[in-house]
């Protein structure tokens, strides 16, 4: 299975599937990156891809007349790419209607905390804020809305009173990257079905 990869910051969730890979292999693992794009130059996420030899590419908004068009250039950013599954890994901007026209059911994202509990940019602050006892993560398949797709798989993080929103997201992260893992190889290995808002995992 071919998978593109979209970033838009450090890009751990990124390296944890590369090292995974590396380390499993792409044939026993189900699959192999075949591309990494952000929506900005100059993050970390990109230069782990080019440090693993990938193509990349960056589609940014302001360079585009319209969202619309920004939406478009970016499915065929993808689509250049073939890929069988597209993994948004700490992507942050929101996809239209083209986008997911053409990928809609093989778009996964990966969100810090547990849908649809504190979905948007801010789910490990607005967690805390809240006072919530457990938070954790959530990979689940991009819908037309907000993090608010069919769910996949979620894990559970404890909250800690010493915790600021950094320490948080770090734990989070830990898991995040496991489970992200998990699920992709899963997903590329055995194939799925959505069902409404149940993914059958065959
Ligand atoms: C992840 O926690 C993701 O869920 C959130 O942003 C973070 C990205 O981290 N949207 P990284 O870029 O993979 O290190």
């Amino acid at each position: 299975r071919r998978l593109v990869v979209l970033v838009s910051g450090s890009g751990t969730n990124l390296q944890a599937l590369l090292d995974e890979i590396a380390a499993t292999g792409a044939e026993a693992y189900g699959a192999e990156i075949v591309a990494v794009g952000a929506d900005r130059e100059g993050i970390e996420g990109l230069a782990r891809a080019e440090r693993a030899g990938l193509p990349t590419f960056v589609c940014r908004v302001r360079d585009h007349a319209t969202r619309q068009e920004w939406d478009t250039a970016l499915a065929e950013a993808v689509a250049a790419h073939e890929p069988d599954l597209v993994v948004s890994a700490g992507f942050m901007k929101i996809v239209g209607k083209e986008f997911l026209a053409r990928f809609g059911g093989r778009f996964v994202n990966t969100h810090p905390a547990l849908l649809p509990s504190f979905p948007g940019a801010h789910g490990v602050r607005d967690a805390l804020a809240y006072g919530a006892k457990v938070t954790g993560c959530t990979v689940h398949f991009v819908d037309d809305g907000v993090d608010t797709g069919p769910i996949i798989a979620q894990g559970v993080v404890e909250v800690r009173d010493e915790d600021d929103e950094s320490a948080l997201h770090e734990r989070i992260k830990d898991v995040e990257r496991r489970l992200l893992v998990e699920v992709v190889g899963l997903l590329a290995r055995n194939g799925y079905r959505i069902e409404g808002r149940k993914v059958v995992i065959q």
